[in-house]
């Protein structure tokens, strides 16, 4: 299990080996804006992370191609429905979207 800490709100979520932090995220912010629902097709769950990074599973190339296409992409950018927790470190997202 890992801990999901979601900025700025300051909720926390439990999420287990393999979730996604799109789930962690739905799991705190029910209403939270989705539209192709995690196929890395929209970006509208791109969130930074700031702090776990070692915690989630690589950026793939589907992901990072989507990525390429929004604007305020940054280092610490990802597609909330294509990281995975790895569950050995507890992780700290940043919410970009409140739509
Ligand atoms: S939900 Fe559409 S890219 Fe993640």
């Amino acid at each position: 299990m890992s801990s999901v800490t979601l900025a700025p709100s300051g909720k926390s979520v439990e999420v287990a080996e393999g979730a996604t932090l799109l789930s962690a995220i739905l799991e705190a912010m029910p209403d939270f804006h989705h539209e192709c629902d995690g196929n890395a097709q929209c970006g509208s769950c791109h969130i930074y992370v700031l702090e776990g990074r070692k915690g989630l599973t690589r950026t793939t190339r589907e992901e990072n191609q989507k990525l390429d296409t929004i604007v305020g992409v940054g280092s610490k950018s990802r597609l909330a429905c294509q990281a995975k927790v790895l569950g050995a470190e507890n992780i700290k997202i940043e919410i970009l979207s409140f739509v």
